[in-house]
């Protein structure tokens, strides 16, 4: 076989379909946040960032730095090992109890992202419960996807966000089959929310434990930051709330948490928790001044919920497709990948706005879109800057315009 002319085929086609993702070189810039330079072959540009994960800007803030400052400088850069073999920092231990706190469970267990904690308890629990059978909701995280496969348990995919296909598929397994419901509470490429109520009530019907994965909502919703289920009174419906630091956090690092024996349970059984070298014990301090920040503080909630509000007003009165969301989250439908590419490349070079374009296989064909994801420290004028940039390239690439 020739191997290059092989990989040189797929990516060629990959650029033939305008989904090859090229990625944009910044530098973020602490305390500027959501500025950023933009390195190019040949300048180095100020760019605004609109599709940041670091939703709050809690990657930046002063408690989270000082906090990963100081263990640094006490515990030094790395682990030293997996958790197992001297790799458990006392920061480790003490954010795993703050987890568990945070979701109202008894225990927590700490992954090196989100991804593996997906992976590796959907993995564990698919694999290890005998003759398993896992409904995972069709709009699922790929880190939900590749642990289910990787569990080989037989799988169901329900219709997005519907208790009612979820109960027909479950009366239809045998009532003494393991079963588990995993699902997401914010869908992060839509920003639709969870009916996570009716699915509970659904899967106690059919005895199924529930696995919900609150990535795009800790620290986000409820009034400590627990997620949705926080918000809207659930956690104790769901028998494993899956997080990452990541994302509204400003850190690094993935969780679940659950019962003290469930989560023992993985933490004895999973690859992707046992072979593996755990987070620097600095990551764990920064993330765990932050969990810590979001659990009294609401301002910086109040704050992007406001800043979403109005972004989503402001496109909308300019005629710009915002897609219906029910979050933080601000989707702009294009509805072509060329047309995508372009929008966010126009923004980019004439503009200085940065918005990475979503194509499939993230989402589905037809459904491209440039993801908006507004923070607190968005100002007016950066709003202001936003509408009017993407009014032009909206006008200048012909694009459909809201009904
Ligand atoms: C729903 C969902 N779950 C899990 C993850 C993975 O989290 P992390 O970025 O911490 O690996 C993501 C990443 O974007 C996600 O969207």
């Amino acid at each position: 076989m020739d191997y290059a002319q092989f990989f040189r085929d797929k990516l060629n086609a990959l650029k033939a379909e305008g989904r090859y993702r090229i990625f944009a070189d910044l530098e973020r810039c602490a305390g500027e946040f959501p500025r950023a330079l933009r390195h190019d072959s040949d300048e180095v540009a100020d760019v605004t960032v609109w599709c940041s994960n670091d939703y709050l800007g809690m990657g930046q803030h002063p408690v989270v730095l000082d906090a990963m400052r100081e263990a640094l400088n006490r515990s030094g850069a790395g682990a030293g090992g997996t958790r197992n073999i001297s790799g458990t920092n006392h920061h480790h231990v003490l954010l795993e109890r703050e987890l568990a706190d945070l979701h109202g469970k008894d225990a927590g267990l700490l992954f090196t992202s989100g991804y593996v904690s997906n992976m590796a308890t959907l993995s564990t629990l698919g694999s290890r419960l005998p003759n398993c059978i896992v409904f995972s909701d069709a709009g699922n995280h790929a880190s939900m996807i590749e642990g289910i496969r990787h569990s080989r348990a037989d799988k169901q995919i329900f219709r997005h966000n519907d208790p009612e296909d979820l109960a027909r598929r479950l009366a239809q397994e045998d009532p003494d089959r393991p079963k588990v419901v995993a699902f997401e509470s914010v869908y992060s490429m839509d920003g639709d929310v969870a009916p996570i109520d009716e699915i509970c009530d659904v899967a106690e019907r059919y005895n199924a434990l529930t696995y919900l994965d609150e990535v795009h909502a800790v620290g986000l919703y409820g009034p400590n930051g627990g997620g949705i289920a926080d918000r809207e009174g659930l956690m104790h419906r769901l028998d494993i709330i899956e997080g990452t630091l990541a994302k509204a956090f400003g850190c690094m690092g993935g969780y679940i948490t659950g019962s003290s024996d469930l989560v023992d349970f993985v933490r004895s059984h999973a690859s992707g928790f046992i072979f593996t070298t755990a987070l620097p014990p600095h990551v764990a301090a920064g993330a765990l001044a932050s969990v810590r920040h979001l659990k009294h503080s609401d301002a910086e909630r109040q704050a992007l919920h406001e800043r979403s509000a109005t972004v989503k007003a402001r496109l909308t009165a300019a005629g710009i497709p915002v897609a219906p969301s029910y979050s933080h989250i601000v989707p702009v439908l294009v509805g072509d990948p060329e047309a995508c590419n372009e929008a966010s490349w126009s923004l980019l070079r004439r503009h200085g706005i940065y918005v990475q374009p979503i194509n499939y296989p993230t989402v589905p064909k037809g459904s491209e879109r440039l993801r908006f994801t507004p923070n607190p420290h968005h100002t007016d004028a950066d709003v202001d800057r936003l509408v009017n940039a993407l009014t032009d390239v909206w006008q200048d690439l012909g694009l459909r315009a809201a009904a």
